[in-house]
């Protein structure tokens, strides 16, 4: 049979949102106004918007639909049981507590796990998994495979942990100061690279020798089912949601943001197996997000997500996903914009360091592209870079480990057309690379820089 190429999006378009065209003049002060950081601009002087694929997907006829059925009982909503079936189809942890997203559970796990003293591995924390974990006084240690640090590497599972590392971490620091290990499913901080079955299972080999609990960040976990779909052996004939379940059966817990493979536009949750431990982050919830039957949520939100995770696991959808921002990776790689290679699930990483060779990573040249994109095209992707990981809790400042501009993609939202444009754009300032400068920042808060930061353009020619 005939194999078409082109990727034909699983759905037709119902309801439309405008979006706004301005010039590169009118930009260019934009971003003066913003101190040339992309979270300080209005979403309206963005054309096409890759900050992030969370909570920005589009939802279906069915979520909408779903939504209507939002009870918003204070205790015990339809609404809730809804969610929680939905949820333990999936996951089938004991408890599962309901957060408005999924910084929120994992604030509330590590304020009870965390503390001076506590080490917790991950393949790579997510900048507010590590800033949560950091914030109690415990350690954030990032274990992902080697190949996980370099763009170039093909290797299927790039998300992977370093299984003898974590097992090296936890005889140097002792079992009793690890409190958890964490596996981040896809590995959203490395490139969106998936982890494999056999490494989860090797990970749980591990905590089991040790007896440590197990918990997945599971923000991405549809997109990485499918990585095992396609890439791992005798996985090819496997449902997804089979798949999904085998994930589940290596861990005791999650956190989990709603926001991305929960196809909704807010919400998350928290999951585990320990009675204990659930009550005590139950005590916390009802302190901070709300009873437990709701969480951070309203019934409405229960319902989209309860809808959006029977969505997220269709195979139509995941080839769909993952074919476009493969389509829109390799579209870079072939005109020689250097990206993390394979694609990743949801977004595509440009290698800003190796395009801006001549910007120094304490000079971000991650920051430079992703404000070049912005003036030249209208189009606002996120620095993963020294800007992001940088700075260090006892003040110093050391480049990270790549220099990265991620485009990710929300969910159903872009069409082909808008993605060929985001082609264009890289393509031309890529032509134009030798131009971009470097920035300084002139402002900054003491943690999770990137969101405020301010920056100053670099004139290389008064430097010199
Ligand atoms: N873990 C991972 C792997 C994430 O990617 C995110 C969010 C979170 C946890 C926190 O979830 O936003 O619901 O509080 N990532 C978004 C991003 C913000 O753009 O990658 P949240």
């Amino acid at each position: 049979m005939h194999r078409w190429k082109t990727i034909v999006e699983p759905f037709r378009i119902h309801s439309v949102e405008p979006v706004r065209f301005n010039t590169r003049e009118e930009r260019s002060s934009r971003l003066q106004q913003a101190g040339f950081n992309l979270f300080g601009l209005r979403a309206e002087d963005v054309l096409i918007d890759l900050l992030t694929d969370s909570g920005t997907g589009a939802m279906s006829r069915d979520q909408w639909a779903a939504i209507q059925h939002g009870d918003e009982s204070y205790a015990g909503s339809p609404s809730w049981f809804r969610f929680l079936d939905a949820v333990r189809s999936l996951f089938p942890f004991e408890h599962v507590i309901p957060t408005h997203q999924g910084r929120a559970a994992e604030k509330i796990l590590f304020s009870v796990i965390g503390g001076p003293g506590k080490v917790v591995p991950n393949n790579t924390h997510f900048d507010t998994t590590r800033a949560n974990i950091e914030y109690t006084g415990a350690e954030a240690v990032d274990l992902v495979i080697a190949e996980g640090h370099q763009p170039q590497v093909v290797h299927p599972f790039k998300g992977n942990m370093d299984v003898e590392a974590l097992e090296a971490l936890i005889t140097a620091v002792g079992a009793h100061n690890v409190p958890v290990v964490f596996v981040t499913i896809t590995n959203n901080s490395g490139g969106g690279q998936p982890v494999s079955l056999a490494n989860l299972r090797a990970v749980r080999a591990v905590c089991d020798r040790h007896g440590l609990p197990l918990f997945l960040d599971g923000c991405r976990f549809a997109e990485n089912a499918w990585f095992i779909h396609e890439r791992e052996e005798g996985q090819q004939n496997r449902s997804i949601r089979d798949i999904v379940r085998d994930i589940a059966a290596v861990a005791d817990g999650m956190t989990m943001s709603a926001k991305k493979d929960g196809m909704a536009n807010i919400g998350g949750w928290l999951a585990m197996n320990d009675g204990e431990l659930a009550a005590q982050c139950r005590n916390l919830l009802i302190l901070t997000e709300g009873f437990p039957t709701y969480g951070g949520l309203a019934g409405r939100d229960l319902e989209a997500i309860a809808q959006g995770l029977n969505e997220v696991i269709e195979e139509d959808y995941l080839r769909y996903r993952i074919r476009s921002t493969a389509y829109l990776a390799d579209a870079l790689s072939d005109v020689g914009v250097p990206v993390v290679k394979p694609a990743g699930g949801h977004a595509v990483y440009i290698d800003a360091r190796a395009m801006l060779p001549h910007i120094a990573p304490l000079r971000y040249p991650g920051q430079a592209l992703a404000i070049a994109l912005y003036r030249e095209g209208g189009i606002r992707g996120c620095e993963i870079g020294t800007v992001m990981f940088g700075r260090h809790p006892d003040g110093s400042e050391v480049p990270a480990a790549m220099d990265l501009v991620r485009l990710a993609i929300p969910r159903r939202t872009y069409t082909q057309s808008h993605i060929d444009y985001v082609i264009e754009v890289a393509t031309w300032v890529a032509e134009r690379a030798s131009s971009l400068r470097g920035l300084r920042i002139i402002g900054e808060p003491p943690a999770l820089r990137h969101f405020t930061a301010q920056f100053a353009e670099i004139d290389e020619s008064a430097a010199a």
